[in-house]
This record gives C-alpha cells, sequence and structure tokens, in this order.
C-alpha cells in the first residue's frame, strides 16, 4: 500500500514540475509565472482542486509518443476567488510551449461544461503557441470546441480571459468571446497572423508587441479590456474584478461594505463656459463609494468611460461621456465600448448609471464612411434593450440625437436627472441660430449683433434642463452635491425592476 501510496506521491511532483526546472527558469526570465503560480495567485489560499492532472495525450505522429508529460500543457480545476466558486484553466507554456492538441482541448472543455453546469464564473490564463502542430486537425477542433462553449455561455456564466504570453492564430477569438481580455504588457501578445506574415502579405515591418501587444489592444484595437504591468498584477485584478460581478445571469451582484467618496467638493466641478472641458472621472469619484471605480477599457476610446463601481456597496455599471477627450462626443468606437459593456452589465443584473455631457455624434466623412450609423445604432440598441434599472443624470449637454441614446427616459431611462447646468436641446445654440435665423442675419446691418441675440434667447430658452423637466423627459432637477444621495435611493427604489420584452428568439444587432 505504501508504495501505491509513493507512486501517485511521484506522479503528481512529476507533473507538478511540467516542463522541467529548466523551462520553468525560462518561463521566469522572461518575466512570467508559471501555470501553477498563477492560479495560487487568483485563488483564495489553498482552494484549488485539480481536475485532471494525469491527462496525457494519445497522439502518436512526429514522434509524439515519446513524449507524453502529465497534464498535457494545461492545468484545470476550480477554487474560490473571495470564497465564490470559480473554474479555471491555466496553460502551462512549458510543456509543448501550451500547445492546444486534443487532450488539452478536452480538459479545457471539461471545465468549461462545469462551469455551465454549476453556473459559475470560467477564468482562462492563456500562454500557448497556438494549435499543437504535430496533432494536426485535432487541434483545431477542440479550439472550435472552446469557442462553441465560449458562444453558449456568452451572457449566461461570466468569462474572464487573461493573456500572459503568446496567443495567435484563430486562438485569439476565444478570449474575443469572452466577456472581459486583461493582458499583461511586455509578455503577451494577441494577433491573428505574426510579423512575418504581415510581412509578406502587406509589406509592413512590424514587431511582436507593436502589432499585437498589450498597449496596442489597449488603445488601438480595443481587444483588450485591462493592461496590467505582469503577471501578479493581472490576476490581482481579476480578483478586483470579480467583486462586482454575480456568479451567473440568475444570480444577483455582491453586496459590499460601502464608504462615502473621499471629496464632496462636487459643486464646483463644472465650469462656467459650456465650452470648457472638465474630467468626468472627477464626478464619478465624487459620487460612488470610495475608491469603487474599476474602469474597463480605460485607454481606448477615451470620449466615453465605462467601468464598474458600488454605491452603498450595491454593483453598478457606469457609462458616462467624457468632456475632456474630444469634447465628449459619440463617435464609432466609443458607441462600441459603450454597447459592449452596456450587454455585459444587462446580462448579468448589474444596474447601469449613466453620466452625460454630449454635444453629439462626431461629423465627417471618416466617421460616416466606417458607419457610424450602424455603430452607433448600437449603443442605441443595448441600452434600449436592457432591463436592468437604468438611471441618468445629465451633467451638462445632451444635444441632438445624443441625448436619445444616452439613456433617455424614451428608450426605458427610469430615473433621469438633470444639474442645473444641464443643457438639453437638438443642437448647440450658435449652430441652431445659424440654420433657424440665417436669412435675418444676413439681412441685418449688424449680422453679428444679430447673431449673438439669437443665440441669448435660444440659449435661455433651450440650454437648461427646465423644458425638458416640464415635460417629464427629466424626473428632477438636482445639485450636484444631491446626486449621491439620489442615485441611492434610486438604486434602492429600483432593486426589484422586471421588464419583459416581447419574447423572441434574439435580436439583430451585432456587437
Ligand atoms: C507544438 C509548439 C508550438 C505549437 C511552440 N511549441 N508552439 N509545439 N505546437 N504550436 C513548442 C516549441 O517547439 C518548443 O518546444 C516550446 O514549445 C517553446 O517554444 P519556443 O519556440 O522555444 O518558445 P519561444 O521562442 O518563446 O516562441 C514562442 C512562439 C513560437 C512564438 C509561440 O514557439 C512559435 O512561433 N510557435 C508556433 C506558433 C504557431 O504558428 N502556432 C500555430 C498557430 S495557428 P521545445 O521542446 O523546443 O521546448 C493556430 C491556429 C488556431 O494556432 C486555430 C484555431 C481555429
Amino acid at each position: 500500500m505504501g508504495s501505491d501510496f509513493d507512486e501517485l506521491r511521484r506522479r503528481r511532483e512529476k507533473a507538478r514540475q511540467g516542463g522541467g526546472a529548466d523551462r520553468m527558469a525560462r518561463q521566469h526570465k522572461k518575466g512570467k509565472l508559471t501555470a501553477r503560480e498563477r492560479i495560487e495567485i487568483l485563488l483564495d489560499d489553498g482552494s484549488f482542486s485539480e481536475l485532471g492532472m494525469f491527462v496525457r495525450h494519445q497522439s502518436h505522429d512526429f514522434g509524439l509518443e515519446e513524449n507524453r508529460p502529465a497534464g498535457d500543457g494545461v492545468v484545470t480545476g476550480y477554487g474560490l476567488i473571495n470564497g465564490r466558486l470559480v473554474y479555471v484553466f491555466s496553460q502551462d507554456f512549458t510543456v509543448f510551449g501550451g500547445s492546444l492538441g486534443e487532450a488539452h482541448a478536452r480538459k479545457i472543455v471539461n471545465v468549461m461544461d462545469l462551469a455551465l453546469e454549476n453556473g459559475a464564473p470560467l477564468i482562462g490564463l492563456n500562454d500557448s503557441g497556438g494549435a499543437r502542430i504535430q496533432e494536426g486537425v485535432v487541434s483545431l477542433g477542440g479550439y472550435a470546441d472552446i469557442f462553441y462553449r465560449n458562444t453558449i455561455a456568452s451572457g449566461v456564466v461570466p468569462q474572464i480571459s487573461a493573456i500572459m504570453g503568446p496567443c495567435a492564430g484563430g486562438a485569439v477569438y476565444s478570449p474575443a468571446i469572452t466577456d472581459f481580455t486583461f493582458m499583461v504588457r511586455g509578455t503577451s501578445y494577441m494577433f491573428v497572423t505574426g510579423p512575418n506574415v504581415v510581412k509578406t502579405v502587406t509589406q509592413e515591418a512590424v514587431s511582436a508587441e507593436e502589432l499585437g501587444g498589450a498597449d496596442t489592444h489597449a488603445m488601438k484595437s480595443g481587444v483588450s479590456h485591462v493592461t496590467c504591468d505582469n503577471d501578479a498584477d493581472c490576476l490581482i485584478r481579476i480578483r478586483a474584478l470579480m467583486s462586482y460581478l454575480p456568479q451567473n445571469c440568475e444570480d444577483d451582484p455582491p453586496r459590499s461594505d460601502a464608504a462615502p467618496p473621499a471629496a464632496d467638493d462636487i459643486d464646483a466641478i463644472i465650469p462656467d463656459s459650456p465650452n470648457k472641458p472638465y474630467d468626468m472621472h472627477e464626478v464619478i469619484g465624487r459620487v460612488v463609494d470610495a475608491d469603487s471605480f474599476f474602469e474597463i477599457h480605460a485607454d481606448f476610446a477615451q470620449n466615453i468611460i465605462v467601468g464598474f463601481a458600488r454605491i452603498e456597496g450595491r454593483s453598478i455599471g457606469v457609462v458616462a461621456n467624457q468632456p475632456a477627450v474630444l469634447a465628449g462626443v459619440l463617435d464609432i468606437d466609443s458607441s462600441v465600448k459603450g454597447a459592449r459593456f452596456v450587454r455585459f452589465c444587462d446580462a448579468f443584473n448589474i444596474p447601469l448609471v449613466v453620466f452625460e455631457d454630449v454635444p453629439g455624434f462626431l461629423p465627417g466623412t471618416d466617421q460616416e464612411w466606417r458607419g457610424v450609423i450602424r455603430n452607433g445604432a448600437k449603443l442605441l440598441y443595448a441600452l434600449s434593450e436592457a432591463t436592468v434599472p437604468k438611471v441618468t443624470v445629465i451633467t451638462r449637454k445632451a444635444y441632438g440625437g445624443a441625448y436619445d441614446v444616452m439613456n433617455s427616459k424614451h428608450i426605458g431611462g427610469d430615473l433621469n436627472f438633470a444639474w442645473p447646468s444641464a443643457e438639453i436641446a437638438v443642437m448647440g445654440p450658435r449652430g441652431a441660430v445659424e440654420i433657424i435665423y440665417r436669412k435675418q442675419i444676413a439681412e441685418a446691418t449688424d449680422p453679428e449683433a444679430v447673431e449673438e441675440e439669437f443665440i441669448e434667447a435660444y440659449r435661455q430658452k433651450f440650454a437648461n434642463p427646465y423644458v425638458a423637466a416640464e415635460r417629464g423627459y427629466i424626473d428632477d432637477v438636482i445639485l450636484p452635491s444631491e446626486t449621491r444621495e439620489r442615485l441611492a435611493s434610486g438604486l434602492r427604489m429600483l432593486e426589484n425592476k422586471v421588464v419583459n420584452h416581447p419574447r423572441k428568439k434574439h435580436g439583430n444587432i451585432p456587437l
């Protein structure tokens, strides 16, 4: 019996060594942790239960039969984050470069199926050379099995991807289907085809980092949602994100202790001049619980801000125009960024709080030709479709179609507040006057003075919140300093909101 136990201990120890000490040292030298070290940081101490430690590939091609390491290059199982169940896979680059073959894929599929059946989040730590070349089409089949489950699980359980090494070829489409992708600066990259293929096809000389590194995907493509400085930072941030999310679409988000925001000088934020920018982060930080804002897509399409926060310990999703970037205008990227975030919150019962200061949609051929119409429609659609509690605070401008889009009452906003500085109208005063009084201005002896008079009259009439409030389009005009309390009581009031849309198979707006 003792020798049986020893055999098990020996096998376990061998499996834990992955590709061996040398390859682990190489991993460390690159600034990366090993698959198991990552799991240790991600999960609560001692909570990991491994599944499939002894799984080995059955391949007999290209000499693979001589090399059949236990675990097949991926560590899978389940554990706890802040006491709550999650399923995990962590690819081991020290074994076949973390490449994905049949057995490796089956292990991932197993935890995906468990996550779906048991209603708990799935976290994938990706570090892989892609399809295991020696296993051929079987690897491709394994990827497709994963993509299919990512799709079926979307909107049922939260799915998080960390890219902690290479992620190339079709493999990138699993993270892309999941809800949030974290990337590590300097050691991770994602691309459909690497720099060599790019050079051949488009004659562009580009490094892997430039083509698909963490900063590239954070700033240019929007593929990555959170950029991390190193592996540990990435894993700790995933733990933080999980604190806002429910286990599944039938569950409510967890509650935390509430602490009021540190600064309370919110009344002074809006500048005197309507054309002067201010940073909407300053508003968010003075309304939500102290240090609770977790920004998503912080470096992409910065004219809109999205992220999770808490009010009175309850999770909320914040969507906010950012007047400090492009005057907070809506364009293609900001619409898509906002829409995707809204859909996540709606799928997972997280109330939405919208802070609005938007001069409209961005004009011009670039936007029109690239489809600001079909892309702007995504944000409109997502906010219209969302059935979670939806609250809006108009801090300043709410002009044109963007007024409708940014969670107006007409598309289902439950509580719509405006600050006294709000301007709610079809367009800004100067643009409006130049159209409706063009003739009178042209014929005036002093056109400039007349134009200014018309602008002042227009401003008096429309550049305020009271016309909209008279119609009931705004539920109340509130002081900035009253915002936190009004949102808190509003969210309490809306806690049991139920809205049922007509039954259908699904809508037809891809996001
Ligand atoms: C089998 C692989 C592998 C792969 C790496 N290895 N990628 N084995 N299949 N796809 C092995 C290497 O042979 C090596 O084994 C070990 O992993 C470490 O790899 P190195 O090359 O030494 O590491 P490094 O220099 O860091 O380079 C990493 C890399 C490179 C950039 C990822 O290995 C690479 O280019 N690999 C091939 C990538 C690729 O073309 N994959 C297929 C993509 S297509 P030893 O024994 O020497 O340590 C794809 C399609 C998915 O993935 C489709 C889904 C629909």
